[in-house]
């Protein structure tokens, strides 16, 4: 059986695959753009020159080690997205998050990404639940959770390291008896 941190998740259009340092500069293309890093509570900005491949090493470290998965979104062969999973310590749950390409916004990219994400969680990792968080402001992304089956659970007041302020999050998460009903 491939262990999870080299499984690539194939859907109708994309391909999901486990990061690597080759990824690097497709990644910080994608990352460094303020109007990606302003909705998320991971990227900084402005993005560090070289970030990209340090981010693509230490995640793809993480991943053998049996630490939080990150792939790579494609579609014809070109990187147009990230998605992570960041496991709890038991392994039981997790939360996960995604990052498009402006240009192949509007597409339904992001939703057909969430969903295979969400399917790995449950039917491959074991998962019991599986969350995400939304900036208040962003509501493209509460409806990419929406349409992949998560509910919104509450608000949580956390810090953005793109903004370098707090910001106001929504938190939805999806149980794994909800996912299968
Ligand atoms: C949020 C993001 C991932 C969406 O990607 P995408 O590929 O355009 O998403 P999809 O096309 O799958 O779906 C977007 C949905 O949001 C809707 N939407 C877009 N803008 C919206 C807005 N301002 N208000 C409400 N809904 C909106 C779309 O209509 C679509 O829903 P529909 O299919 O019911 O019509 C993308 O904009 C992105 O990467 N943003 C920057 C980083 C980010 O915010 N990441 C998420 C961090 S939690």
């Amino acid at each position: 059986m491939i262990p999870p941190w080299e499984a690539t998740i194939a859907t109708p259009r994309l391909r999901l695959v486990p990061i690597a340092p080759v990824h690097g500069p497709a990644v910080e293309a994608i990352a460094s753009l303020w109007e990606v890093a302003r909705y998320t509570s991971e990227i900084p900005h402005p993005y560090p020159a070289g970030y990209g491949v340090q981010f693509a090493c230490g995640m793809a470290f993480e991943a053998r080690h049996g630490g939080d998965l990150t792939w790579v979104v494609q579609t014809a062969g070109e990187v147009i997205g990230v998605s992570s999973m960041f496991l709890s310590d038991d392994r039981r749950a997790a939360d996960f998050g995604y990052v498009y390409a402006p240009w192949v916004w509007g597409r339904g990219y992001a939703t057909e990404g969430a969903r295979a994400v969400v399917a790995f969680g449950f039917e491959s990792l074991g998962l019991d639940e599986i969350g995400a968080y939304t900036a208040m402001e962003n509501p493209a992304s509460a409806r990419v959770l929406a349409k992949v089956g998560l509910r919104r659970i509450g608000n949580l007041r956390e810090w953005a390291p793109a903004r370098g302020c707090f910001f106001n999050w929504a938190c939805h998460r999806v149980t794994r008896q909800e996912w299968e009903s």
